[in-house]
């Protein structure tokens, strides 16, 4: 029988890679997506055809339980959310409510309908460890929580959420911790996809040749957003229910090394400015993935160069600045 796979943010960053993903595989599967927001359909173009869109609030109660009544799906990937930490320290009570309450929305729809077949993966983030001591580097599954953002709160609680509706109701809840991903479609706001637009915005002369940045001392572990979209269906292929894993490539870069990188790629001069505004109250100096756990099970490994994902996050800029 054909598997009914549901996407929650379908249109999104990770959402479209992952459809595009699946709608390759031709296992036969029926393609169900949810999205919110009109604009990022065009994320979609290349396989709005075999999947099934509905724009639905994940805020509302009656909304998700219609949907999931609708669909009864065999798997559920939610990644609808809230992404970034920088901005849930303006926007606290928006970025926890909203992430908490689309799961529960989704998990209680689940319960309720009596799904217990279906697998749901939960993205959770490594944020949760936060403020991890170097001695615990690069982190593991069982290293300790110290969230420093609201955002990091609010993905604690996703994961947690899971885990309960799994020990409480046996719901077959897999949850992926995954550390920074970038590439094109990533919105504005996020270190890469912020830096390749001021970059190309510069280059076709619509900006002076100045290029405002935040912390460029923090290290963080990237890996490219189709490498980590592939790992989203090996979990649910092959993640125990029940369990966490990390994914991330195990490489710590500096920001300042990442900003080098994508300057070589532009032909502009670019001069580069410290901007403290850009600086978070709290940043954590570093994090960087073991994912011997998630390896071990499935032999993934991120397959694009970092100076692939970059260059092609500057051209995606470049085709729509
Ligand atoms: N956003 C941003 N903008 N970050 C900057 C800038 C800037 O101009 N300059 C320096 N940085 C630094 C930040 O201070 C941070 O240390 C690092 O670049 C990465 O910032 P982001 O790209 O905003 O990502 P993040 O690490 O906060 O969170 C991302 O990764 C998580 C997984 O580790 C997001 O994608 C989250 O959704 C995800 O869960």
């Amino acid at each position: 029988m054909e598997k009914k796979i549901l996407v929650t943010g379908a249109t999104g960053f990770a959402g479209s890679f992952l459809l595009e993903y699946l709608s390759g595989k031709k296992n036969g599967s029926l393609l169900y997506g949810t999205y919110l927001s009109t604009p990022g359909l065009k994320n979609l173009d290349s396989v709005k055809n075999k999947i099934n869109l509905a724009k639905v609030d994940l805020l509302s109660e009656e909304e998700t339980h219609n949907l999931l009544k609708k669909i009864k799906p065999d798997i559920v990937f939610h990644l609808a959310a809230m992404s970034s930490a920088a901005n849930s320290f303006s926007s606290p009570s928006k970025t926890i409510t909203n992430n908490i309450q689309s799961q529960v929305n989704i998990l209680e729809g689940i319960r309720k309908l009596n799904l217990t077949d279906c697998k749901i993966l939960i993205i959770s983030s490594s944020e949760v460890y936060g403020n991890v001591p170097q001695t615990e580097l690069p982190v593991n599954e069982n290293a300790g929580f110290n969230p420093t953002s609201p955002y990091a709160v609010s993905k604690l609680s996703q994961d947690f959420l899971g885990l309960q509706y799994f020990l409480t109701y046996k719901l077959k809840i897999i949850r992926a911790r995954p550390f920074n991903h970038i590439g094109p479609r990533q919105a504005e706001g996020f270190v890469v996809s912020t830096f390749a637009k001021k970059i190309v915005e510069i280059e076709k002369g619509k900006k002076d040749n100045i290029l405002n940045v935040g912390n460029l001392e923090a290290k963080r572990d990237f890996t490219d957003v189709r490498d980590m979209v592939k790992a989203y269906d090996l979990l649910i292929e092959k993640g125990a229910v029940g369990d966490v894993y990390n994914l991330g490539s195990g490489i710590s870069y500096k920001i300042a090394d990442i900003l080098e990188k994508l300057l070589s790629l532009s032909k502009a001069r670019i001069k580069v400015e410290i901007d403290k505004s850009l600086f978070r109250p709290l940043d954590n100096p570093e994090l960087v993935c073991n994912a011997d756990k998630f390896k071990n099970l499935t032999g993934w490994k991120p397959e694009i160069k970092i100076e692939t994902t970059l260059k092609e996050t500057l051209d995606y800029w470049r085709n729509i600045i």
